[in-house]
């Protein structure tokens, strides 16, 4: 069995069963859902990061600076973690795929801004992220986006999806239920919602949005879903 665990707001880690530690947009440092500091991961094989904003980039350089963890993200961004001394990345753009010995990652369309945290000259590329870990344990991480009709391309092909639902800056609860229409996962976890006044949600109207088309497990910080 894989297992994610999800460290609040848009930050979650997956154990995938070859033992591989993966960690997608970690922001634990100013987190206030964090279940956990950044500290407390020793060993991470990989970061994958979907764009720059602080509340998902926030952890990357120093996380992959301790660990040693490979770093994937877009040249755009992994030109900033560079120059700030991470040196073992792996560069990507959307729409392509690479087979990873932990699984295939591929980067999709998300909409959305690409500002870099502590850096105001240069912009990114936002991305989401599909992860093939094997039968059954396909993985999508939306990253922060619009509603966008590129979902549609996704049907059938996810069975675990991780949406956001805080409104505001990405789609809300209404918006996300019609992405579970368009990308038809087996499990929908809601993220990215709750962790300031204006992302505040009700998990239970999404739920009840999403109504037999999907499985929502509602997951608090620090709490693990095998899959
Ligand atoms: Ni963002
Ligand atoms: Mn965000």
């Amino acid at each position: 069995m894989a297992r994610l665990t999800f460290h609040g707001h848009a930050t979650c880690s997956i154990l995938t069963d070859d033992g591989t530690t993966l960690l997608i947009d970690p922001w634990l440092e100013g987190n206030p859902r964090a279940d956990r500091g950044p500290e407390d991961f020793d060993t991470v094989d990989a970061i994958l990061c979907t764009h720059g904003h602080a509340d998902h980039f926030g952890d990357v350089i120093p996380i992959a600076l301790r660990t040693g963890a490979l770093v994937i993200a877009t040249p755009e961004l992994l030109g900033y973690c560079g120059s700030k001394g991470v040196q073992r990345t792996h560069a990507m753009s959307v729409g392509g795929a690479y087979r990873f010995p932990f699984g295939t990652v591929k980067m999709v369309v998300a909409h959305h801004g690409g500002g870099i945290a502590g850096d105001g000259a240069h912009a990114t590329p936002p991305v989401g992220f599909l992860l093939d870990l094997g039968p059954g344990k396909r993985v999508y991480h939306a990253g922060d986006t619009a509603l966008t009709l590129d979902m549609q391309l996704l049907a059938g092909r996810v069975d675990l999806a991780l949406l956001p639902i805080g409104d505001n800056f990405t789609m809300g609860p209404e918006d996300a239920a019609r992405a579970v229409e368009f990308i038809r996962p087996g499990i929908v976890v809601p993220i990215h919602y709750d962790t300031f006044p204006v992302i505040r949600q009700n998990p239970g109207l999404f739920r009840d949005a999403v109504g037999e088309r999907a499985s929502v497990r509602v997951l608090a910080p620090g709490e693990t879903l095998e899959f």
